[in-house]
């Protein structure tokens, strides 16, 4: 380092006089491409607000078909889909994720309609939405049974396939379904669907939103009474980092296509060694709970809304993501545009 008098040559502040060049020495450049939008779909014809996301609805068949066009308008290549199941049908064994005319497959082909193959649907392979009890596999005995589940999950990324879906995106996390889903996929003809799997998932706080807006929570609620209230026997801890590396090197040698980190925020750093470790596409999920946290600060006031949501994400791609899931999608492409 060279002095010249009591200062530095080097001022790292030279470069952020002025706007321009602030923009011209940017390292990360946030583009609608690089976001993907969830979606909640109901059987209803109006939408209806999912009170602990304000700003989320749940759309009607119709208007996430809509919601796919403004999509493809915006730039944002695609859209991942979660149904909210009516409670009379779901069930034990969640059977009704495996109906080619449920709520999940009908909206696919809607959007498909709509859409044609300008903008893909990402569809959750997971049986929580179906069951009765909230939880991603069969529950026996207290306990989610992992291969019996695999089964299921097969044909419901089956089922899905057929239905137009271009990614499934096992969120499950049995071991082994990956492989599996690939298997099954291409014993049905399906060898050109994509497996996004949800890799590295935490059993986290802050999908809490989410579960109310997919009545999950009431009925993970319904499953403590049998001691399985929670998914800290198949979602990972928070503790672990390597453990995360391992998932993602299991579903990479299943097949995976592309991997996703979840949630984002709390796993910037699994985000940074997922990326620097495999080199594959890499997506993470910011989700519902990161997203009201904002959302809630901004309503009392005590954030800027809009900056800190463009921060969160653009730090999600800094940290090494290819895509984001976020729920501010729409408003942070249309920011960009
Ligand atoms: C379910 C699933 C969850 C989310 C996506 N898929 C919830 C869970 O695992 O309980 C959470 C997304 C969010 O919080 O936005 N398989």
């Amino acid at each position: 380092m060279q002095h010249h008098g009591a200062f530095p040559t080097t001022r790292l502040r030279r470069t952020r006089q002025h706007a321009w060049l602030r923009r011209a020495v940017a390292e990360t450049v946030l583009a609608p491409a690089d976001l993907v939008w969830p979606l909640f779909v109901h059987e209803g014809k109006t939408p209806v607000a999912v009170p602990s996301m304000p700003g989320v609805e749940r759309l009607s068949i119709d208007g996430v078909a809509r919601a796919a066009e403004q999509a493809a308008e915006l730039g944002i290549p695609a859209i991942a889909l979660f149904p909210v199941v009516d409670a009379a049908l779901k069930s034990d064994d969640g059977r009704q994720a495996l109906d080619p005319e449920n709520l999940a497959c009908r909206t696919v082909h809607a959007v498909r309609q709509a859409v044609g193959d300008t903008v893909g649907i990402i569809c959750d392979v997971a049986l929580d939405p179906y069951t009765t009890h909230g939880h991603d596999g069969l529950l026996r005995d207290g306990r989610i049974v992992n291969d019996e589940t695999v089964e299921v999950l097969c044909r419901q990324a089956v089922v899905l396939a057929e239905a137009g879906c271009q990614v499934v995106a096992p969120s499950d996390m049995m071991d082994g379904r990956v492989g599996r889903i690939r298997w099954a996929l291409d014993a049905a003809g399906r060898q050109d669907v994509c497996i996004l799997s949800y890799a590295a998932k935490y059993a986290s706080a802050f999908y809490g939103p989410f579960r109310d807006a997919v009545g999950s929570q009431q009925a993970l609620g319904t499953a403590r009474s049998l001691g399985v209230g929670d998914k800290q026997t198949y979602q990972m801890s928070p503790a672990n980092g390597d453990e995360a590396i391992r998932e993602v090197a299991l579903d990479v040698a299943e097949g995976a296509d592309m991997v996703m980190v979840k949630p984002a925020g709390t796993a910037l750093d699994i985000i940074h060694r997922v990326k620097r470790e495999f080199g594959l596409p890499t997506f993470a999920y910011q989700v519902s709970g990161e997203y009201s946290m904002i959302q809630a600060a901004a309503a009392a006031g005590w954030l800027d809304g809009p900056k800190a949501a463009f921060e969160s994400v653009l730090v999600i791609k800094r940290a090494g993501a290819d895509g984001i899931l976020t729920y501010f999608a729409p408003e942070i492409a249309k920011a960009l545009s």
